[in-house]
């Protein structure tokens, strides 16, 4: 009998309740045991009461919740060698011989981390006399499977996560709440979104509400000079008949240089060079807070019994998976791969070769 452990780690994202209460009741009706770890990698280093066993009954009214109401947590102490070798012993003393992590790049890279010191915590916890040479056997073919949840929509080897859809809605709702006072005294306002490495949320929400200029992490502005360019565009849209300038800015937004281009200075040039009356908007935690759109809801669910197939299926001999989508299909690809990729993403735009970034994104989907 499986024994399936579920944690959600890093920024909560709509739709991470689904991915729970997928995995209690499949894994359930597929005759497997389900423990949620609540507060995510914290919960397995501090074991006891923080891992528990789910019924039926422990996910009721899950799937419209927003967040996770198992908890996270951005984790410190399983990024040391003596919390994930306590997290092994936790995963052991409960017998759990599976874990589903449903979180962003950096919980996914934890994730990624412990598989490949696996057998080696194994080993230390025998020497150490914390398990026994019994205890352990059952656990060396220990699976973990990853499922995305993000709102950044920033991993690699999917085409979406779960959770930044709800928060693209919730994103155009305050924008389409701003146009109106905007469209009414005839302002300018600089709605800065999240997104501090990817650009999704802003790309996405600026083409939804119409914005009239959106400033991103990936593709910073070509010219030297965006201010100019930027006022520009503002002024020709105000020409034509615009009553209202909208500019949306990622938390992550660089100018050429890669330099961080910030909402104040955006408006100071609107109020000085336009002469434009100016307010910031800084959305913040609104972003990640309310129910699941429908979407998520639903990726959630049919990824999470993706990731319960894949424990039924998995083997030594192959690689841990990542649950992912890719033109509408659900996908399983190896974490390790996705993790890499997202990695080398993240160089590339670091070290200013967008170009690069580009195509390593566009090279997952290649085959
Ligand atoms: O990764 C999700 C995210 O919401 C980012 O967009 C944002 O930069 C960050 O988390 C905020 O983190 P925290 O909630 O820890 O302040």
């Amino acid at each position: 009998r499986k024994k399936i452990g579920i944690l959600t780690s890093g920024g909560d994202a709509s739709g991470m309740n689904a991915c729970v209460r997928a995995v209690v009741l499949y894994g359930i009706s597929k005759g497997c045991d389900v423990y949620a770890v609540y507060e995510g990698y914290q919960g397995l280093v501090d074991g006891g009461d923080y891992i528990r066993k789910m019924d039926w009954r422990s996910v009721t009214g899950y799937l419209s919740i927003g967040g996770t109401s198992i908890g996270t947590a951005r984790c410190m102490a399983f990024k040391t060698h003596e919390g994930r070798l306590q997290a092994a012993e936790n995963l052991v003393k409960h017998g759990i011989d599976s874990l589903i992590v449903c979180g962003g790049d950096g919980s996914l890279t934890g994730a990624d981390v412990f598989r490949s010191e696996w057998t080696g915590l194994l080993d230390e916890l025998i020497t150490a006399g914390r398990i026994t040479v019994d205890e352990a056997k059952t656990f060396r073919s220990m699976t973990i499977v990853g499922i995305v949840g993000s709102i950044d929509n920033d991993m690699s080897g999917t085409d979406i996560t779960i959770g930044a859809v709800t928060s693209l809605h919730r994103i155009c709702e305050a924008v389409d709440s701003v146009d109106t006072t905007a469209l009414s005294h005839s302002r300018a306002f600089v709605i800065e979104v999240m997104g501090r490495h990817c650009g999704w949320l802003a790309l996405m929400a600026g083409i939804a509400t119409g914005a009239d200029f959106i400033f991103i992490p990936e593709q910073p502005p070509s010219d030297e000079d965006w201010e100019t360019s930027m006022c520009k565009v503002a002024r020709r849209h105000r020409e034509l008949g615009k009553r209202k300038t909208i500019i949306i800015v990622a938390e992550g937004a660089l100018d050429k240089n890669l330099k961080p281009i910030k909402v104040d200075r955006i408006k100071d040039i609107l109020s000085d060079r336009l002469g434009l009356d100016t307010r910031v908007t800084i959305l913040g935690h609104t972003q990640r807070g309310g129910s699941p759109c429908a979407f998520d809801r639903i990726l959630g669910t049919v990824q999470s019994v993706a990731a319960v197939d894949a424990v039924l299926s998995s083997s030594p001999d192959k690689p841990f998976p990542m649950i992912g989508m890719n033109n509408n299909k659900v996908t399983t690809q190896p974490l390790m791969d996705a993790v890499k990729l997202t990695h080398e993403v993240a160089e590339a735009i670091e070290s200013r070769n967008f170009q690069r970034a580009l195509e390593l994104r566009d090279s997952q989907f290649l085959d």
